[in-house]
């Protein structure tokens, strides 16, 4: 399964694409404002730190408005991943984009329904949001078992299963369990990904018993 980082925080990416754990970023309106920053400099700054797929939301709501912006994100780099919204327009963008070679990942999904649409309309990626569906006491992950589940019936879909709005590590080994394509992590959870108390509290143990021996390896 890949990692891709949900941040548009070029600290953390590149502290973080220095772990080797990192496949690609996603990033959303929300993220980019945060930073305070140039928009399309931010992005072409991801796009050189991380090679792999790194994920440009578009803000217009209408088909031509999307079209417009997607163009101009997607000339940015090549690894750049326009993000459209789930909605007619969004979908309609998505094809004609597609269909032009241009990666598209659509997000703000919800439902079954909709990542079978987004699939038909050529996606590369669709971004289920589990946590926010979990939020509201529904089963963020049995969606992304039913999208995989439909999306297996007809392998010509090409489209990738993204888990996004992950809250926790096990958000993400569920996702794994499943078989999802890629997991979209913040920064924190990734961190916490490496962690386990039983490997600190042996790794001092085992460099207490090496300290007595008086030994060095070097
Ligand atoms: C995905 O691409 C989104 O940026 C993100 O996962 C949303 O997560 P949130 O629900 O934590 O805002």
């Amino acid at each position: 399964m890949k990692f891709f980082i949900d941040t548009a925080n070029l600290t953390d990416i590149k502290e973080l694409a220095a772990t080797g754990m990192v496949d690609g970023v996603t990033t959303n309106p929300t993220l980019a404002a945060r930073e305070g920053k140039d928009f399309l400099s931010l992005i072409a700054d991801i796009c050189a730190v991380v090679p792999g797929p790194v994920s440009a939301e578009v803000t217009a709501l209408d088909t031509d408005g999307m079209l417009a912006e997607g163009r101009r994100l997607a000339r940015i780099a090549p690894n750049i991943a326009v993000k459209l919204p789930l909605t007619r327009d969004g979908l309609r963008a998505c094809r004609a984009l597609s269909d032009e070679g241009i990666m598209v990942n659509v997000t703000l999904c919800f439902s079954a329904g909709q990542a079978l649409l987004a699939a038909k309309a050529g996606a590369r990626f669709v971004s289920p949001f589990v946590g926010r569906l979990d939020d509201l006491s529904q089963d963020g992950m049995g969606l992304i078992g039913e999208i995989l589940a439909i999306y297996g019936n007809y392998p010509a879909l090409r489209t990738e299963v993204l888990v996004a709005s992950v809250r926790h590590p096990m958000h993400v080994v569920q996702a794994a369990r499943m078989g999802a394509d890629v997991a979209t992590v913040p920064p924190k959870v990734l961190y916490q990904l490496f962690e386990h108390p039983l490997t600190d509290r042996g790794l001092k143990a085992f460099l207490d018993d090496w300290a007595k021996s008086g030994q060095t390896i070097l």
